[in-house]
């Protein structure tokens, strides 16, 4: 299995990006520790950063022919980007959405994900460990049993 890791504007910056909201891990340290989780499931995991709404557009039709499924953090992107949610829709591959922080207690701005809805689901506010429960999940998207 092949997953692509998506990482939306601003996320570059973190470990020094508002740590008290973010985190301290750098996203180096996060690629580490989901490239460690994915030897460890057997899936081949890549990873994309862009702070450019088309860039990432670009990335997702790009999955459409080379991965199984798709994790994304769109980030800002998430608020206002109909462009990404139907990327998401058009490739038709299963993708999660996943938020460091707690949307809901956050801004009301943050409260609504245009793109959501084209996700299968979406995981905010647990720091890295969102990514990694993300990773775990990738494998059960892709052979639906009993519980999904
Ligand atoms: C974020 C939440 C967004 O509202 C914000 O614009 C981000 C990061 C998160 O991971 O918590 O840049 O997606």
């Amino acid at each position: 299995m092949k997953v692509l890791v998506i990482h939306g504007p601003n996320l570059n910056l973190l470990g020094r990006r508002e740590p008290e909201v973010y985190g301290r891990q750098t996203l180096e340290e996060i690629n580490a520790l989901l490239e460690a989780e994915a030897a460890r499931l057997g899936v081949e995991v890549s990873f994309y950063q862009s702070n450019h709404e088309g860039e990432i557009v670009t990335a997702i039709q790009g999955a459409a022919d080379d991965c199984d499924a798709l994790i994304i953090n769109p980030a800002a992107y998430t608020h206002t980007s109909v462009a990404i949610r139907d990327a998401l829709a058009a490739i038709g591959l299963p993708a999660l959405e996943v938020h460091l922080s707690n949307l809901y207690r956050r801004e009301e701005f943050r409260h609504r994900s245009l793109t959501a809805p084209a996700c299968v689901g979406v995981i905010s506010g647990f720091g890295p460990l969102g990514y990694l429960a993300a990773l775990r999940l990738v494998p059960e998207l892709a052979s639906p049993g009993e519980f999904l």
